[in-house]
């Protein structure tokens, strides 16, 4: 008899069990379960291997953003993100010029939509990728190997000026609006720094439009009870060009550096900014987007924000490719030039699992 199969079933009907209740993990948190349930726990093989790997002693590096107009001051601001982008692919950056309050008010907006009455929660409850605003737990848990102790809440629109605020729910409505326009100046002056790292014209990423395309995902990771055998988010790397991460101050977001775990420490009124898989795609190779994962915590809640820059989704005909200026005899192309809506759209139904840029750009 085919055990595995019977057992593949069972995980099915839990997966849509747990998927119908609309509560999410913190539903399950809620109820007050001292034992995290089968869907969340990780193989055997994967856990061992976690064991082998040593706590790295590396630090993210921080990137002070004051006196960016200062002509000394811009140039030693665009090596460090140089080196970071070529290297580990992570920074934090502070003095980014949004205040401390915006910045606490989003995180208690995102920790009151979580826990308000179950009952006006679920009505956002949703997979299907049209709904501009979604809240879910697990984008892709029918798809992933095993479930991770989050839930999170998806807003994707094409214009922050456009947005239609009546889809947003009351409980962050306010915050989402004047959040996301404050990120999106921030992600400008990154992709300004971002450029003239690669050597090219400030306006180079802008003119891509890589800054087009609205997609906020805010994250909540509930406390778990057995943090050690589940994780909070997969290891992963993200698709689009760039990540603009607000974290609050209970730790676990790691990324894998040098075949070590690295922790990213939370500094109050800093942003966590990483390299994604286009940006490694048109720096052909320079940049590096980095794997990262959120380990699970006891303490809780986590929250996060990521502002994900990846392009104009909601646009065809967008193609990227390795840029020429970057391309010589000696740096042939690494990469295929790929079609944006089909890319991410792949990326969407397959889930984090997959080593994507690999698998699909690559030469
Ligand atoms: C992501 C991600 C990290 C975090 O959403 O892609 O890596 O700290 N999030 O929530
Ligand atoms: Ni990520």
């Amino acid at each position: 008899m085919d055990t595995s199969g019977a057992q593949e079933y069972d995980r099915l009907q839990e997966l849509k069990t747990f998927d119908e209740t609309k509560a999410g993990v913190k539903g399950l948190v809620d109820s007050g379960l001292q034992k995290i349930p089968q869907i969340f726990v990780r193989p055997a093989e994967e856990l061992a291997k976690d064991l082998n790997y040593k706590r790295a002693q590396i630090e993210v590096p921080v990137i002070d953003l004051g006196d960016l107009e200062k002509t000394h001051r811009h140039k030693q601001i665009v090596e460090e993100v140089r080196i970071a982008s070529e290297t580990c692919g992570f920074f934090q950056v502070v003095n980014h010029g949004i205040s401390l309050n915006v910045l606490d008010e989003m995180l208690d907006a995102i920790q009151k939509f979580n826990e308000q009455d179950v009952e006006e929660k679920k009505k956002y409850y949703t997979r299907d990728n049209t709904r501009r605003v979604r809240f879910n737990s697990n984008f892709d848990l029918f798809t992933s190997r095993t479930a991770s102790w989050r839930d999170s809440l998806a807003i994707s629109f094409s214009d922050p000026d456009q947005i239609n605020s009546d889809d947003l729910p009351d409980l962050c409505r306010k915050s989402v609006i004047e959040y996301s326009k404050l990120v999106n100046n921030l992600g400008n002056i990154l992709f300004g720094l971002l450029s003239e790292a690669l050597g090219l014209e400030p306006e180079h990423l802008r003119n891509m439009d890589c800054s087009e395309g609205h997609r906020l995902t805010c994250h909540y990771y509930p406390a778990c009870p057995e943090p050690e055998l589940t994780l909070g988010i997969t290891k992963h790397s993200d698709p689009g060009f760039l990540t603009v991460l607000l974290q609050n101050q209970i730790d676990g977001l790691q990324i894998f550096f040098q075949n070590q775990w690295v922790d990213v420490q939370p500094i109050p009124g800093a942003f966590v900014i990483n390299i994604g898989d286009l940006l490694q795609l048109v720096s052909n190779g320079k940049f590096r987007s980095n794997k990262h994962r959120v380990v699970a915590n006891r303490l809780g809640p986590r929250i996060s924000i990521a502002r994900f820059f990846s392009g104009p989704i909601h646009m065809d005909k967008i193609f990227y490719g390795p840029t020429k200026e970057l391309i010589s005899e000696e740096n042939p192309p690494e990469y295929k030039e790929v079609l944006l809506s089909d890319y991410l759209m792949k990326f969407i139904t397959s889930g984090l699992d997959e080593n994507f840029l690999v698998n699909y750009c690559k030469r």
